[in-house]
């Protein structure tokens, strides 16, 4: 099973993309042992910021046929997303527009291309990144996305220990545990 995993954010110091290696950890050692995890880095897809007179001009650059391709080629996907004002951050945003415009299935998007989804998302206050974690449960099947679970990690500084890359609370390590369980269980 090959499994695309990113942190939706540009930061190099990432929380996110430590609860993602976290995760990806759990998902290799005993939940589908065998799988092969691709990391992507965001910062690999910069472009200029969506607009319909530069699609127009321009068409649609290069990075974000690479993410679509890159999708595809997965046989599921684990996503982190950073919180930014209860959404997306800017880079995810952008790299989300261009890549919704690549392919269309009838009047919808097929930007997730029915891929099974885990998003994860953490964030150092008591929210966990729960407003853009709701904003992907409610809004990612519009752009064939098979959203299975979501997990949040609230506090981050106080529920993941960064020397050992791994959430502190066993029951929240469950809990995350059984979200990437999902991955595994067959398309509907
Ligand atoms: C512009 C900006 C907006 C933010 N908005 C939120 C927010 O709405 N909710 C939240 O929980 N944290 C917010 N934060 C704090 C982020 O959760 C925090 O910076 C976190 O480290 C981002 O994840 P990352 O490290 O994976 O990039 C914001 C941070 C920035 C810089």
């Amino acid at each position: 099973m090959n499994i695309l995993a990113l942190a939706a954010t540009t930061s190099r110091q990432s929380i996110n993309a430590r609860l993602l290696s976290h995760a990806a950890d759990l998902l290799a050692a005993d939940i589908l042992p065998g799988a092969k995890i691709s990391f992507l880095d965001l910062n690999d897809f910069g472009m200029p910021i969506y607009s319909v007179d530069r699609e127009a001009a321009s068409g649609i650059p290069e990075a974000a046929m690479r993410f679509h391709a890159a999708i595809g080629a997965a046989d599921a996907l684990l996503f982190a997303f950073a919180e930014h004002n209860g959404h997306f951050t800017a880079a995810y945003k952008n790299l989300f527009d261009w890549t919704s415009r690549v392919e269309k299935v009838g009047a919808m998007s097929n930007l997730y291309q029915g891929k099974p989804m885990v998003a994860l998302g953490t964030s150092p206050g008591p929210g966990g990144a729960q407003h853009v974690l709701n904003f992907v449960k409610t809004t990612a099947p519009y752009f064939a996305a098979d959203v299975r679970a979501s997990f949040s990690l609230p506090g981050f500084g106080d529920n993941f220990d960064v020397d050992t890359g791994k959430i502190r609370a066993e029951s929240m390590v469950e809990e995350l545990r059984i979200a990437l369980a999902t991955l595994g269980a067959p398309s509907a």
